[in-house]
């Protein structure tokens, strides 16, 4: 049952959107409050008067409501909703979608939703088949989406094959079961920190690190996999989140990385730290680019601020905190100090020494240590798998 679920429709131009009265009538029935949006295209197939009797709401199309200029907030449209099912969905809104194209309220509220995404593609088989309509749902699917696979049929063209939508009662139920299935993380807040910091020397220079910010991006996607709300606090990268669910704070040093990290701490239950700080900066930050002059230069470099210290002191017993530790020599008790003296649950340990880990890869080998005086040892594997493991830690460590 959906009760009391918000659920977004939208609705794109395919011979299939004839379905969706007949989807809307089930979600209302099984006790979801539902909200529609379509595109211009879908209205040569399906009248709004029709789902705005059946939805109990007014239907959606335009940014704009009426001449004096109300607007429709499509943020806030985004923001209401607890799921948006995409059906149909047509090889059109599929390929503006995979590319971040929002020229209609129901691309736009797409884009700003933080909830998830079902995707119910409709269209030709030919048109389905094509490399470009794979790569693009391969790619929404990469995004945390959830695709409801067409099947296979008679199609509007006459022609047989896969494109059909699939029928309202099995999109009905893949999203009542998606509500029904409580991931490890739900209600969860978990904040993680990633990537490199740059201490600014003057206004071209900084002293940096060759952080990648794989290892939290891939940790930070998996906690979100596992029902896990997510803020990471990022340093620099090149790198994409993949999910918009995940709240994604942008910082450049250890000071500001610090600012932001301790405010959204009293908020969590969780805090993965792994990014690689600074543990010096200058002192001081030239304001104009410093010329070339002696035959030395030296800069004063100030320690700064342990943010995971920080957090080890402001911990409460209902908060978990988990450490990275990057050693090249004594790893183990190396690690094992951090632990203690940072007043951690778990620490990561990366050693240098082992092929294949730490900084740049795509791959990893860790050792966990825990408090409670454990250590698992992991074998070489994918950052994503590494990742996976971490987080089946945390949620053990949740239920212990
Ligand atoms: N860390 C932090 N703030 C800092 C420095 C480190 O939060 N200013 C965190 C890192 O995110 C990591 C852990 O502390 O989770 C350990 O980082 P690491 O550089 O290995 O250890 P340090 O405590 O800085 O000690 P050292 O550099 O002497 O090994």
């Amino acid at each position: 049952m959906l009760e009391g679920k918000k659920i977004i429709i939208g609705i794109s131009g395919s011979i299939a959107a004839y379905k969706t009265a007949a989807l809307t009538r089930l979600f209302v029935k099984a006790g979801a409050e539902v909200k529609i949006i379509m595109t211009r295209a879908a209205m040569d197939f399906v009248t709004p008067i029709t789902l705005a009797t059946l939805s109990k709401n007014p239907v959606h199309s335009n940014f704009i409501k009426n001449e004096l200029g109300e607007w429709v907030n499509h943020v806030e449209l985004g923001l209401w909703a607890d799921a948006m099912l995409i059906a149909p969905a047509s090889a059109n809104t599929i390929a503006k979608m995979a590319n971040g194209i929002c020229d209609n309220l129901l691309l736009a509220t797409y884009l700003s939703a933080r909830c998830s995404v079902f995707i119910a593609p409709a269209m030709d088989l030919d048109m389905l088949a094509h490399p470009s309509t794979q790569a693009n749902l391969k790619k929404l699917g990469d995004f945390g989406n959830y695709i409801i696979d067409a099947k296979d049929g008679e199609l509007a063209s006459g022609l047989e094959g896969k494109g059909r939508m699939a029928e309202p009662t099995e999109l009905l139920s893949e999203i009542e079961e998606f509500f029904s299935k409580s991931k490890p993380l739900s209600g969860k807040r978990v904040l993680v920190t990633a990537g490199p910091t740059y201490e600014h020397i003057d206004p071209v220079r900084f002293i940096g690190n060759h952080s990648s910010g794989k290892m939290g991006y891939a940790i930070a996607n998996e906690l979100d996999a596992q029902g896990a709300e997510v803020v990471l606090i990022t340093g620099p990268t090149s790198l994409n989140v993949g999910s918009n669910r995940i709240k994604r704070i942008s910082v450049t040093s250890a000071a500001e990385m610090f600012e932001a990290t301790i405010s959204e701490f009293v908020k969590m239950d969780i805090a993965v730290l792994s990014a690689a700080v600074a543990d010096y900066a200058p002192q001081h930050r030239s304001e104009q680019k410093i010329k070339k002059a002696g035959d030395e230069l030296t800069i004063q470099l100030a320690k700064t601020k342990d943010i995971l210290k920080k957090l080890g002191e402001l911990k409460t017993d209902d908060q978990l905190l988990l450490g990275f530790a990057l050693e090249t020599e004594n790893e183990v008790s190396n690690a094992l100090k951090k632990l203690k003296e940072k007043n951690l649950d778990a620490i990561v340990l990366n050693s240098l020494q082992d092929k294949g880990a730490g900084f740049g890869h795509d791959t990893n080998k860790i050792d966990m240590l825990f408090k409670d005086g454990r250590h698992q040892k992991f074998g070489l594997k994918t950052k994503q798998e590494v990742a996976k493991d971490i987080v089946e830690e945390i949620i053990k460590l949740i239920h212990a």
